[in-house]
C-alpha cells in the first residue's frame, strides 16, 4: 500500500507515493536527487547525509513517510542560484575529495558541525566514512587552511602541476553521475540467494513460490546456464589464474556463494522471492584452515572435472610459487646471527564505498549493453563474450564516475549475472550489491602465514633469507597465484642478499574469495621483512635505517630470483638514498622530543619501513590512444583507462596538453569504454600513468608530428587549420618492454596507552621515490589514502570468520576502517627522479603508498613498548596481551 507523502525538496514542493518501510534515501534517489549516495544503509558512513527542517540525518534511516511536511536540503539544494557555498568552494579548493563518493555527506554533515580545534573537528566527523583521502584534504577544505602550492620539480607547461580534477565542480554539488544515478526506462533488479553452507552440493533448486510472485520476471539457476568455467579475475589473455568459477553452478563453495539469481520489478520483490527459493543440499566436509586444506586429507573443493589450471586440487592448491637465488643453507651457515619468525596477517576488505554495481540492456540492434563499475572494461568485455559465447564486438562495456575500487573492481561479479538475465528477459537489469555482499561475497585481501628466517652478519649484512607464504585464497582462485607471487619477490627483491629462497602457496578453502588489493601480495611480504629487519637491528645494535640502506638494492642490480620471465628486473632511476634522507631528517624531531611529560601509562615509539612496487606489467600490460584534432580546434583524447576516482583523467589530459603545447582545456577526454576508446588493460597495478599515459604521450608526438606537415600549420593555430583538417588523428599501442620499480620510506610516530594496549598514531613522514609528480596533488592523495588504508590494517581491520567460514563484521560498524579522528596529519615527500621509462619520467605510485604503513607501525610499537607484534591487526587486546 502506497501513501503519498508532501514534503519541500531543495525549496521546491514535491508529492510522491512511497511505501511504509521506504527510507527517506531511497525515496530522494528515486526522485533523482542522486547526489545522496548508497552506501551502508545502517547509518554507519554519512554519505547519505541530508538535512531535514536545517537539522543533518542519515537518509537511510530516516523513514521517508516521517519526512510528511517537512523540508530537505540536499547536495544538489546548497548552490544557490549557481553560487556554491563557502564550504562547496573550498572542498574545491583543496580538492577535499577522489572518487567524491564520500563528499555529498562530507559537505551536508560537515556545513552543521562546530568544533573548537582540528582534534575536536576530527571526532565530530566519524560519522562520515572516506575510504581514498585519508582525511587530509577534508579536514583542509572545512579548516580552510592556507593552501600549499605542491608543483613538481619538472614542472613544464601542463605537467608537474597541481592541476584541479576535472570533476571537482560536479563532486562538490552532487552532479557527478555514478553508474548507478542513471537507469533506463523498464529497469529490472536482481538479487541473488547465496549460501548458507560452506560447502555442499546442490541437489534440487526449487523455484516455483518465487516465480510465481507477483512482480518476479525471472529465476535463474544453473540448470539455466551453458555451463563454462572461467575465472572472475580481470587479467589480460591468457589469464594466470584457475577457470574453477560458474555462472551458477550445482555445487556451493563458501558461506554466499551463488545459488540463484531472481530478476524482479524491485529490489524489494527480489528478495523476497529470494526467501522463496528451496533448497535441497547434500552438506559436504569443509575446511577453513589453509594449512589443513593442503594437506592432502582434507576435502577437494574443486573437484568439477571441466575447471582448468589449477595447480593441484588434490591439495586445494590454486597456485604455487617457488623462487630460488643461491643456496640458503650454505648462506645460513655463513650468518653470525638467524631470525626467524611466523606473520599473521588478516583478510581485509578494500571497503570502497560505491558498492559493486553494473546495469545491462540490449541496445536497439540487439547488442548487449553494460555499464558497471568496474577497474576493467575491457578483460570484463572479453570474459562476457567467453561465458555467453557471443563475438566481443556485440559486447559493449562502458563506466560511469566510480566510487573507487582498490582492486576489487579489477573481478568481473556483478556484470556475469546481470547479462544473463537481460538475455534471458530482454529488460535492462540492474544489481548493486549491498554491503553486506561487499563484505561477504565480493574478495578480500588475503589472509597470509609467512615464515620469514633471514641470516646475518655481524655487521648487518644479509646472506640468507628463506621465505615460505601460506595464502588462503578462499573459494577461488582469482589472482592466488599472481598474488603469492608479489609476496616473496617484491621484499625479497628489494635487498641485496646472494641467497635466497620463497616458496608460497594459494591455498582454496570454504572461504569468501582473496582477490586483488592494492599492493597485492607485496603489502603482506613486506609487512614480514620490515618487521624482521628491524628485530635484526635491535639485536645487533644497529640503526634500523642503516640496517636497510646497507643491503638495499642500487641501480644496476638485476631483481633475479630464479624466473626468467620476471615482470620487474629493472630499476629505471632510484632516489631511495634521498628518500631515506628526507625521511631521517622529517623524523628527527620526533627522535628528539622528550616523553618526559608522558604519563607514565603511555609510551611513544618510531619505527620505519620500506617498500617497493612495479609499475604497470612488463610485456603484457598494453594500452592504446587514440587522439585527433576536432573541428572545434580542441582535442578528443580517446583512451581505455579507467579512472577510478583518483584523477588519471586529468594527468592524462596534462601529458596530451605538454606534448602539443596548449591548455590542459584544450583537451578534451573520452575515457573506458570498449565502444568507442581504444583498448587498455586497465586500472591496476600502478599502471595507468606508466603504461597508458606512454601510451597517450606517444599518440600526442604522432599527431604534433603529423600537424607540422600541414603547410599552414604555424605551430599554435590549430584552431584555424581543424576545420580544413578533420581527419587528422593519431593511435598509438604500447606495452613496456620493463616494469620500473618505484620505492618508498616511511617513518612513523606512536603512543600507546599500556593499561588498554590502544595505538594512536601521531605522525606519519613518507618519501616516494615516484620519478616525475605529473600532478603533484594528486600523487600526495594517493599517498595520504594509502597511507590511511595502512592504518587500518595495521590497527583495526579484520574479516572474523566463524568455524563455517561464515563472516562476523559484515558492516562499518563491525569492521572498522579509520576515520578523520584514527589518522594524523600525514607528511609526504615526493622525490623525483625522471624515470627513463615512463612518461615525463613518471612511475606509478597507485599502490606503493600502502605497503610500508602497517610494519612501520609495529616496529613504532616496539620501540615504544619492546614487544614485537607479529599480528595484525594490533588490536588493543593484542597489544595489551603482548605486554602482560
Ligand atoms: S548510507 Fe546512510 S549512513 Fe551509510
Ligand atoms: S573520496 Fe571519499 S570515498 Fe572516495
Amino acid at each position: 500500500m502506497n501513501l503519498e507523502v508532501n514534503l519541500t525538496i531543495n525549496n521546491q514542493d514535491h508529492s510522491v507515493n512511497c511505501s511504509p518501510g521506504t527510507s527517506l534515501l531511497s525515496l530522494l534517489r528515486e526522485n533523482n536527487f542522486c547526489g545522496v549516495h548508497r552506501v551502508c544503509e545502517a547509518g554507519d558512513c554519512g554519505a547519505c547525509t541530508v538535512w531535514v527542517d536545517e537539522v543533518s540525518v542519515h537518509s537511510c534511516l530516516y523513514p521517508a513517510l516521517r519526512s510528511q511536511g517537512k523540508s530537505i536540503t540536499t547536495i544538489e539544494g546548497l548552490a544557490e542560484a549557481g553560487k556554491l557555498t563557502p564550504l562547496q568552494e573550498s572542498f574545491l579548493e583543496h580538492q577535499g575529495f577522489q572518487c567524491g563518493f564520500c563528499t555529498p555527506g562530507m559537505i551536508m554533515s560537515a556545513s552543521k558541525l562546530t568544533w573548537e580545534n582540528e582534534a575536536e573537528l576530527r571526532l565530530a566527523l566519524k560519522g562520515n566514512l572516506c575510504r581514498c583521502t585519508g582525511y587530509q584534504t577534508i579536514i583542509d577544505s572545512i579548516l580552510g587552511r592556507e593552501l600549499k602550492l605542491l608543483t613538481s620539480e619538472f614542472v613544464g607547461e601542463q605537467i608537474g602541476k597541481s592541476i584541479p580534477k576535472q570533476d571537482g565542480v560536479a563532486i562538490v554539488t552532487g552532479e557527478a553521475v555514478y553508474t548507478g544515478d542513471f537507469v533506463p526506462p523498464g529497469l529490472l533488479h536482481l538479487r541473488v540467494l547465496r549460501s548458507p553452507h560452506p560447502h555442499a552440493r546442490i541437489i534440487k533448486i526449487h523455484t516455483e513460490n518465487a516465480k510465481i510472485l507477483p512482480g518476479v520476471h525471472a529465476v535463474l539457476t544453473h540448470e539455466d546456464i551453458v555451463r563454462r568455467p572461467y575465472t572472475t579475475a580481470g587479467h589480460a589473455d591468457p589469464v594466470p589464474d584457475p577457470l574453477d568459477h560458474y555462472l551458477l553452478d550445482n555445487k556451493v563453495r563458501f558461506v554466499g556463494d551463488r545459488v540463484a539469481a531472481v530478476v524482479a520489478e524491485s529490489v524489494a520483490i527480489a528478495n523476497f522471492a529470494c526467501e522463496l527459493i528451496e533448497v535441497d543440499y547434500e552438506i559436504l566436509p569443509h575446511v577453513i584452515d589453509p594449512i589443513v586444506a593442503m594437506s592432502g586429507e582434507s576435502v577437494v573443493i574443486h573437484d568439477e572435472p571441466d575447471s582448468t589450471g589449477i595447480c593441484d586440487r588434490q591439495h586445494n592448491l590454486a597456485g604455487q610459487i617457488n623462487l630460488i637465488a643461491g643456496d640458503v643453507q650454505r648462506g645460513f651457515q655463513e650468518a653470525y646471527l638467524i631470525v626467524e619468525n611466523a606473520y599473521d596477517l588478516p583478510p581485509v576488505q578494500h571497503a570502497h564505498l560505491e558498492p559493486h554495481i553494473s546495469i545491462s540492456w540490449l541496445d536497439e540492434i540487439g547488442n548487449v549493453v553494460v555499464r558497471s563499475s568496474t577497474q576493467v572494461p575491457f578483460h570484463c568485455q572479453r570474459i562476457l563474450s567467453e561465458i555467453f559465447d557471443l563475438p566481443r564486438e556485440n559486447i559493449r562495456v562502458f563506466k560511469a564516475n566510480m566510487g573507487g575500487g582498490f582492486g576489487n573492481k579489477q573481478e568481473i561479479l556483478t556484470e556475469d549475472l546481470c547479462v544473463l538475465a537481460t538475455l534471458k528477459t530482454g529488460r535492462p537489469v540492474q544489481w548493486e550489491m549491498s554491503r553486506q555482499e561487499e563484505f561477504t561475497c565480493t574478495n578480500s585481501r588475503h589472509a597470509m602465514t609467512i615464515n620469514l628466517k633471514t641470516g646475518v652478519k655481524q655487521d648487518g649484512t644479509l646472506v640468507a633469507i628463506e621465505m615460505v607464504a601460506t595464502a588462503n585464497t578462499g573459494a577461488y582462485g582469482n589472482h592466488g597465484q599472481t598474488v603469492v607471487f608479489l609476496t616473496g619477490y617484491i621484499p625479497l627483491g628489494l635487498y641485496r642478499c646472494p641467497h635466497k629462497s620463497y616458496q608460497g602457496w594459494a591455498v582454496y578453502t570454504n572461504t569468501m574469495p582473496a582477490g586483488a588489493f592494492r599492493g597485492y601480495g607485496a603489502t603482506q611480504g613486506t609487512f614480514a621483512m620490515e618487521c624482521q629487519l628491524d628485530e635484526i637491528a635491535n639485536k645487533l645494535g644497529l640503526d634500523p635505517l642503516e640496517l636497510r640502506q646497507k643491503n638495499i638494492i642500487k641501480p644496476g642490480d638485476i631483481l633475479k630470483l630464479g624466473r626468467s620471465d620476471d615482470h620487474f628486473n629493472l630499476i629505471g632511476s632510484y632516489a631511495l638514498d634521498e628518500c631515506f634522507a628526507k625521511v631521517k631528517a622529517a623524523m628527527k624531531s620526533s627522535l628528539d622530543s622528550s616523553s618526559d611529560n608522558l604519563e607514565s601509562t603511555h609510551k611513544k615509539g618510531i619505527g620505519y619501513a620500506v617498500s617497493m612496487q612495479g609499475s604497470g606489467l612488463s610485456k603484457i600490460h598494453l594500452a592504446k590512444a587514440k587522439l585527433s584534432l576536432e573541428k572545434n580546434g580542441k582535442f578528443l583524447l580517446r583512451t581505455g583507462a579507467v579512472d577510478v576516482g583518483t584523477g588519471s583523467d586529468t594527468s592524462l589530459r596534462q601529458v596530451t596538453a605538454e606534448v602539443l603545447g596548449v591548455g590542459i582545456e584544450e583537451i578534451e577526454i573520452v575515457t573506458a569504454d570498449t565502444a568507442n576508446t581504444p583498448f587498455d588493460a586497465g586500472s591496476y597495478a600502478s599502471a595507468t600513468m606508466y603504461i597508458s599515459g606512454q601510451a597517450v604521450k606517444l599518440a600526442a608526438e604522432k599527431l604534433r608530428e603529423l600537424l607540422t606537415t600541414i603547410p599552414e600549420f604555424n605551430g599554435t593555430n590549430y584552431k584555424e587549420i581543424a576545420p580544413q583538417n578533420l581527419s587528422l588523428s593519431a593511435e598509438s599501442e604500447y606495452a613496456a618492454e620493463e616494469s620500473t620499480l618505484t620505492f618508498a620510506v616511511q617513518g612513523v610516530e606512536v603512543l600507546v596507552d599500556t593499561q588498554t594496549g590502544k595505538v594512536e598514531v601521531l605522525r606519519s613522514v613518507q618519501a616516494i621515490d615516484l620519478g616525475t609528480a605529473i600532478n603533484p596533488r594528486i600523487c600526495v592523495g594517493q599517498a595520504t589514502g594509502g597511507t590511511a588504508m595502512g592504518i587500518g590494517y595495521a590497527l583495526t581491520e579484520e574479516l572474523l570468520f566463524d568455524d563455517q567460514g561464515k563472516i562476523l563484521n559484515p558492516s562499518f560498524r563491525g569492521y572498522r576502517i579509520p576515520t578523520a579522528a584514527d589518522v594524523p596529519t600525514m607528511e609526504v615527500f615526493l622525490v623525483e627522479s625522471q624515470d627513463p621509462y615512463g612518461p615525463f619520467g613518471a612511475k606509478g605510485v597507485g599502490e606503493i603508498t600502502t605497503n610500508c604503513t602497517a610494519p612501520a607501525i609495529s616496529n613504532a610499537v616496539a620501540n615504544a613498548i619492546g614487544v614485537h607484534l607479529r599480528q595484525l591487526p594490533m588490536t588493543p587486546e593484542r597489544v595489551w596481551k603482548a605486554l602482560y
